[in-house]
């Protein structure tokens, strides 16, 4: 294991730019690049869907958007958008490897293209599975693997759809291999999930109005200590909220409800009227659990920045 460093380290989490799309909103982006340089990050990861189309034009438009970040230790993987209209070569010539492996301050961050040309699901494949966990037998405090697509499906999401084809069998060796931490994107609806010692992580769209219900846009802020790992939504120009944190030993966590995430509590889809007992109410079927699951569901709900740009 390499020396434990005690200094916090901070990732900042894009993904879903979409350059190029109809519903791009470029003030968003700026915005956000701002934000993250002034955080001073020590990694940026961009999870894919840089582009709308995959088109030379939309990727020129996200290469001028990167080249503003100011971090040495950039993390770039296409999306499936990006691979639409033979994309991916443009990646290539713009951004470079379409997978990449990052060893770094006790750091170990595993990227990979999990897409498949003009496809909207994804794939890892049996055959990159003996490269990843090669790479993730270096030494690290913290193992992060990055992929596009959704390994677990993402509440509010409507029909589950187009999620990586070989999910079971990734996520059985993602936790073979010790990985704390999965970042992916594509469903533009943020989420954090546990999965045995795994936290598995989903980045909204930072700087699109293709939004699902009452998300928000957003990106997502890692800072990560040997105590504590702290997982943020960041809304461009907005408020940041706590997703989830946890214990990087114990494994203990606790989860948040943020604004950006759109989480809403059941709202009253049946009235009930009960002239018997001359009593009314809403939001039959929410509570049969015995406790009450709107205020479990609150739980810990932080107030943080809720200033909005
Ligand atoms: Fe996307
Ligand atoms: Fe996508």
């Amino acid at each position: 294991m390499p020396a434990t460093t005690h200094r916090r380290r901070v990732i900042a989490h894009l993904s879903d730019l979409h350059c190029g799309h109809p519903h791009f909103v470029e003030e968003m982006l700026v915005q956000a690049i701002d934000e993250v340089n002034e955080l001073d990050p020590d990694v940026v990861v961009i999870s894919g869907d840089l582009t709308g189309f995959g088109f030379l034009q939309d990727y020129e438009q996200a290469k001028e958007h990167i080249d503003r970040i100011k971090c040495e230790n950039l993390v770039v993987i296409p999306g499936n958008h990006d691979a639409r209209n033979v994309g991916y070569l443009h990646f290539e010539d713009l951004f470079g490897p379409r997978n990449r492996v990052l060893h770094t301050d006790g750091m170990s961050i595993v990227a990979v293209d999990s897409t498949e040309p003009d496809l909207n699901e994804g794939k890892v494949g049996r055959g990159r599975y003996g490269w990843i966990r090669k790479q993730f037998s270096h030494p690290a405090e913290l193992r992060i693997f990055v992929l596009h697509h959704h390994l677990v499906p993402i509440p509010r999401t409507g029909r589950e759809r187009s999620m990586v084809t070989d999910s079971g069998d990734v996520l059985e060796l993602l936790t073979e291999c010790g990985v704390d931490l999965v970042l992916s994107g594509h469903k533009h609806v943020p989420y954090a999930w546990q999965l045995e010692e795994m936290f598995v992580v989903n980045a909204g769209t930072v700087s699109t109005t293709r939004l699902r219900g009452r998300v928000r846009p957003s990106y997502n802020v890692i800072e990560f200590t040997p105590d504590l790992v702290t997982i943020d939504q960041k809304i461009p120009g907005g408020g940041r909220e706590r997703v989830i944190s946890f214990d990087p030993s114990s494994r203990e966590y606790r989860k948040y409800v943020s604004a950006a995430s759109g989480w809403a509590p059941p709202g009253d889809d049946v009235k009930v009227v009960d002239t018997d007992t001359a009593q009314s109410s809403n939001a039959a079927g929410v509570g049969t659990g015995g406790a009450n699951p709107v205020e479990d569901a609150a739980r810990g709900v932080e107030t943080g920045d809720s200033s909005e740009g």
